[in-house]
């Protein structure tokens, strides 16, 4: 990808799945590369898998302080800031009846509050200082309905909107997308899916097969790049077909 050699970059949500299969993208890129995370068992083991890293930080992307504490040290440690992949996000497989008032708000917080924060706060030194990109992970659950997912599928909705309303706000300067995977093999989908019903996932999709979480991390080093300068404010939908038919598909 052109531009992204010594690019300054954060990523949340860096130290398992599709965050660090990200972080080892633009590392290959020739990137310098800070983690975001509140696993700390996590980012050791990215820590020792990827030593290319510049830093690990322990940040809850809920709570505001830590965030703003962790992007003063990413930026010291990175020298600036270039480009955040705003990607922590957690999701609790449950019907809507079920689902109780602390799970919502969990949800909620993590998953758009938190992204929230974080965008905004890069957004805030990137205007003070020479522009840059954001992305945030959206979800195909953020596009179409879900059964189960009704918290998750509220927030990743939430993003998507929060993306176009940031791109117009901030453009020129600083560039704002989201990318919405669908179904990616990383823990997160493995805590929720048994063998069989990822079986069943995969003989649903056109392309027989889940993402693998390399795959969305070319899309996010693609939309970070100079190739992507005119991109802003739009989902980028990385689903293998499975959104493209709707029922006809079925
Ligand atoms: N896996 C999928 O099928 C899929 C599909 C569409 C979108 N997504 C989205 O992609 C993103 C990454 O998901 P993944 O599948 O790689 O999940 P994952 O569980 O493998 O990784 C998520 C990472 O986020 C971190 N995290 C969670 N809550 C946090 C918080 N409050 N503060 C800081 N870090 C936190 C976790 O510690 C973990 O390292 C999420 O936003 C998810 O909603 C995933």
């Amino acid at each position: 990808m052109r531009g992204l050699r010594d690019k300054r970059v954060v990523i949340t949500g860096g130290a398992s799945g599709i965050g660090a299969a990200t972080a080892a993208r633009f590392l290959e890129e020739g990137s310098k590369v800070v983690l975001l995370d509140r696993d700390e068992a996590a980012c050791q083991r990215i820590r020792a898998e990827l030593p290319g890293l510049c830093a690990a930080f322990l940040a809850d992307v809920t709570d505001r302080k830590q965030v703003q504490h962790a992007f003063g040290n990413a930026v010291v440690a990175l020298g600036g800031l270039d480009v955040v992949i705003n990607n922590a996000g957690i999701s609790v497989r449950h019907r809507f009846l079920d689902i109780t008032q602390d799970e919502w708000n969990q949800v909620l917080a993590v998953n758009l509050t938190g992204v929230f924060q974080v965008a905004q706060i890069a957004a805030s030194y990137m205007m003070k200082h020479d522009g840059g990109v954001i992305l945030n992970t959206a979800s195909t659950n953020g596009i179409m309905g879900y059964p189960n997912y009704a918290d998750y599928n509220t927030t990743k909705a939430g993003v998507i909107e929060l993306t176009r309303s940031m791109a117009l706000e901030l453009a020129p300067k600083v560039r704002v997308n989201a990318v919405a995977p669908g179904y990616v093999l990383t823990p997160m989908q493995r805590a929720e899916y048994s063998d069989e019903m990822l079986a069943a996932v995969n003989q649903k999709l056109p392309l027989g097969r889940h993402a693998q979480p390399e795959e969305v991390a070319a899309l996010f080093a693609f939309l970070a790049s100079d190739d992507a300068a005119y991109l802003n404010g739009q989902v980028y939908v990385i689903d293998g077909a499975e959104t493209a038919g709707g029922l006809a598909s079925r």
